[in-house]
């Protein structure tokens, strides 16, 4: 079976985490490298983090390329409390022997895609995927397809308008919204039905493996800031979704769109207007529109239960 290659842009985050590890455990996917972006935490987090997650799946070979450390347009704002203040939960970690690379994210970025064939998978803010396209402009055609987890229709998750990837960097978003590429978005809509529960996180315990446990271990928070905030502890696998779209194209229904994205306005900055009008039937840009979530819990727990 020819793998796919994908390049995973993203801001660990513990939904980043599954889904990097989700990526690295499947045979579909060949990851190509790692960029990091401000987002969840500061980015010198995101790029511990994401260096910390390869050493905990033995994959010191997939290079992490540290990327942007605020927005376009100005300084981070950091959420600590959704994902810890450490970005992972905040458990003891002994330091990661994996290096970082000596390109930058935006460069690491390029290199991959003009190689050969190769996906995007964003699942931070959009600040790398913009500086892409403005260091090289000619990979408005290069990548085979961006999957985005980003936006929302119905209801923000920062502000009522905004969901988090997009708030943080909307002049970014509205630039990798305007871009040529085949893209994809899992915006809210979507990622609020991709729920892991209490019995999930117990299967994940049972595997009795580092991953096993850490990922457990590191979603316990994780719950009791959905409990808290949503009065459920189902955790939402936004990032997962991603992932899970270039494994298996066809388990997520998708719709043809428009898409702009608000970057002024007193009360919906970062909101995502997906046009769902006919005409935007045969678009590049698609959103996602659902998925069976025992399919998809599924599938995370067999692919997670591959690392040793
Ligand atoms: C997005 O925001 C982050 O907190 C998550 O990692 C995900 O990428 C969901 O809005
Ligand atoms: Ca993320």
């Amino acid at each position: 079976m020819a793998r796919r290659r994908v390049i995973i842009d993203t801001d660990p985050g513990v939904d980043d985490a599954v889904a990097i590890l989700l990526a690295l455990a499947s045979d579909e996917l060949e990851v190509v490298g790692i960029t990091t972006v401000a987002g969840n935490v500061g980015v010198d987090a995101t790029t511990l983090n994401a260096r910390r997650l390869l050493e905990l799946a033995g994959r010191p070979d997939v290079p992490v390329a540290r990327g942007a450390s605020r927005p376009l347009n100005g300084s981070p704002q950091l959420d600590v409390s959704v994902h810890g203040a450490d970005g992972l939960g905040d458990l003891l970690w002994d330091e990661p022997r994996v290096r970082e690379h000596h390109l930058d994210a935006v460069d690491l970025l390029h290199e991959a895609i003009t190689e050969a064939p190769t996906s995007i998978v964003a699942i931070g803010p959009l600040t790398n995927l913009a500086r892409l396209l403005e260091r090289y402009p000619g990979d408005d055609e290069a990548p085979e397809q961006v999957v985005v987890m980003g936006g929302a229709s119905f209801e923000g998750n920062v502000t009522p308008a905004a969901e988090f990837n997009v708030w943080y960097d909307p002049e970014a978003a509205a630039v990798v919204a305007g871009a040529s590429w085949p893209m994809v978005f899992m915006p809210l809509d979507l990622t609020h039905q991709a729920l892991m529960d209490d019995e999930d996180l117990a299967r994940l315990r049972a595997l009795d493996t580092p991953v096993g446990r850490r990922v457990a271990d590191m979603l316990e928070p994780y719950a009791a800031f959905h409990d808290e905030w949503y009065g459920t502890r189902d955790v939402i696998m936004h990032d997962a979704t991603a992932v899970y779209e270039l494994i298996d194209p066809s388990a997520i229904t998708k719709q043809g769109v428009g898409l702009s994205v608000e970057t002024s306005g007193t009360y919906s900055r970062g909101a995502t207007w997906f046009d769902r009008r006919r005409v935007n039937e045969t678009s590049s840009t698609r959103v996602g529109l659902s998925l069976d979530n025992e399919l998809f819990v599924t599938v995370i727990l067999e692919r997670l239960a591959r690392f040793a």
